[in-house]
């Protein structure tokens, strides 16, 4: 399973990253603005910051509604760094828009998918990947892993290649969920990558070595 991180937090970033385990970036226009990037230029200077940290695939979001307009942020995007992913809207010139960047061989990542319906129709555009929204759907009291499960299942159907890319991840078991049933991909917060570390047993059991290695230290008798 691939992880991504669901930030435009440069520290956040580079923590994942250099912890060893992170295979790319999500952000969306909330992140962006919670980190208090504005203005077309410091946005994409922001973006080639987190290219410049990471390995490859920075998802980065067009604004644009319309045709023509996602095709021409999109390209300015793409532009930016070859680690790029295109991310693009669920909506009916979104899916225009895939096709068009599918055919010229650049990456892309549909968003804002909340039903089977939608992300087979990515797929068929040519979506690299397609994010369904777990924790949103969680939010509404509609379980956002049984969309994984369904994803899964048509795709593996027919094999396309687009890859499932589990969104709106909020805690651990968000991850574990997605994992059993096999999401190619998952985003979530660093606290949730964090959180799979921890367990009582493991933090008791390395206090209890450690206790032991210093008593048996103590019983050395000096020379
Ligand atoms: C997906 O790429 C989105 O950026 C993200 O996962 C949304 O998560 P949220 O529902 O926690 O805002």
């Amino acid at each position: 399973m691939k992880f991504f991180i669901d930030t435009a937090n440069l520290a956040q970033i580079k923590e994942a990253q250099d912890l060893g385990i992170l295979d790319g970036v999500t952000t969306n226009p909330t992140l962006m603005a919670k980190e208090g990037i504005t203005g077309e230029e410091n946005v994409m200077a922001h973006y080639k910051a987190i290219c410049d940290i990471v390995d490859d695939k920075v998802s980065a979001e067009v604004i644009s509604t319309d045709y023509e307009g996602m095709i021409a942020e999109g390209e300015k995007l793409a532009a930016i760094d070859k680690k790029i992913v295109v991310k693009i809207p669920m909506i009916k010139d979104g899916i225009k828009a895939l096709k068009y960047f599918s055919k010229k061989g650049i990456r892309t990542n549909c968003t804002l998918i909340f039903s089977a319906g939608q992300a087979l129709l990515a797929a068929k555009a040519g979506a690299t990947y397609v994010s369904p929204f777990v924790g949103r759907l969680d939010d509404i009291s509609t379980d956002g892993t049984q969309l994984i499960e369904d994803i899964r299942i048509i795709f593996d159907n027919y094999g396309y290649e687009t890859e499932i890319l589990a969104a709106s991840v909020r805690h651990p078991m968000h991850i574990i969920s997605c994992a059993k049933i096999g999401a190619d991909v998952m985003t979530g917060p660093l606290s949730a990558i964090l959180a799979l570390l921890k367990h009582p047993l493991t933090d008791s059991g390395l206090a209890q070595f450690l206790a032991d290695h210093a008593k048996a230290a103590d019983l050395v008798p000096a020379k």
